[in-house]
Parts: structure tokens; sequence; C-alpha cells
């Protein structure tokens, strides 16, 4: 049995940044996607992806070395990625002591045998992301009318495996 946990580096936001960011996706972000549940809400430093027990262990050695200054973070923007299609929260001007920290990450996850993402990295915090749907049927439905409104019934359903 595998004892490997999917694991990232991040800012894990104070209740009181997570419930303004909450409120902005809630009023600039309602009917635009799926909104991250506030307590999932992070800005995430460096993906390590899948990590066994062991690697984990050099890996939290290797953090408790680094040394980085506080950061002071301004989230003034509200952007979107056409690609993976979400919506988030960052900076205009990312502070120099936040790339200073993902800096130091970096260098310290590749000398732990980590690879480097190839994207250029842009903080920030992920708000909304779009409604995945796999539809493995089709159906044919009931219209009914009543007098208080209509109700769908699907009534029967066909495979969707050609
Ligand atoms: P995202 O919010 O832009 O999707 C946990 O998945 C966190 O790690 C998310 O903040 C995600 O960014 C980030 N992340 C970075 N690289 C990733 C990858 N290859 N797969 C999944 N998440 C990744």
């Amino acid at each position: 049995m595998s004892d490997a946990k999917r694991l990232f580096f991040a800012l894990w936001p104070d209740d009181d940044v997570r419930r303004q960011l909450a409120e902005i996706a809630r009023k600039q972000l309602r009917g635009k996607g799926r909104l991250v549940a506030p307590a999932n809400l992070h800005l995430t430093l460096f993906f390590l992806g899948s990590v066994t027990m062991q690697k984990q262990e050099a890996t939290e050695v290797a953090a408790g070395l680094l040394r980085a200054r506080p950061i002071s973070l301004t989230l003034d923007q509200l952007g979107s990625w056409p690609k993976p299609q979400v919506a988030w929260s960052g900076s205009v001007q990312t502070p120099s002591a936040l790339v200073d920290l993902v800096d130091l990450i970096r260098g310290a996850m590749v000398n732990n045998g980590f690879k480097l993402d190839t994207r250029s990295y842009k903080a920030h915090v992920t708000l909304a992301r779009p409604v995945r749907w796999e539809a493995h049927d089709f159906c044919l439905v009931e219209s009914i009318t009543h007098p208080d409104g209509v109700e769908y019934r699907p009534m029967r359903r066909w495979r969707l495996d050609g």
C-alpha cells in the first residue's frame, strides 16, 4: 500500500482574509463557475505532487531550514485564465518577499529531487473553477404541467457507450 500524499506549499489565509476573499468571489463571480469553498482558499507557493512519507520528512526538514521575511500582500487584481478556466485573485505587483520565498522553496525542493513547473509562477488565489460534467447517458423526459409550475421527469435512460 502506498503511503504517498498529494502535497503543496502554500500561504494559508487567516479568517479575516479568507472571509474577504470569499465575499469578493460571491459578489464578483456569482454564476461564473463553481466557487472554491472558503475553507479551501489559499495561495500556492510550490506544488509537490505525490510524496511518500519518507520524502515528506526530508521536505519538512528542508522547509524548516529556510529563512525568509514576512510577506505583505495586497490582493488588488481579479483575473482569469482561459485554459484552465479559473478565476483568481492576485496582486498587480508581486511583493519581493513572496518572490524570494518561492525562489527559496524552489531551490530547496530541486535539491530534494522535485521538478520545477515549466510554467512561470503567478501568485494567485483560485476563487472559482468551471463546472465539469461527464454525461454517460441521455434520457427521455416527460414534461408535466402542475398548477404551480412545471415538473420534468426523466423516464428512460440510454448509455453513451459507443
Ligand atoms: P490552482 O489553484 O491554480 O489550480 C492544489 O492543487 C494547489 O496546487 C492549487 O492551488 C493549484 O493551483 C496548485 N497546483 C500547481 N500545480 C499543480 C498541478 N500540477 N496539479 C494540481 N495542482 C497544482
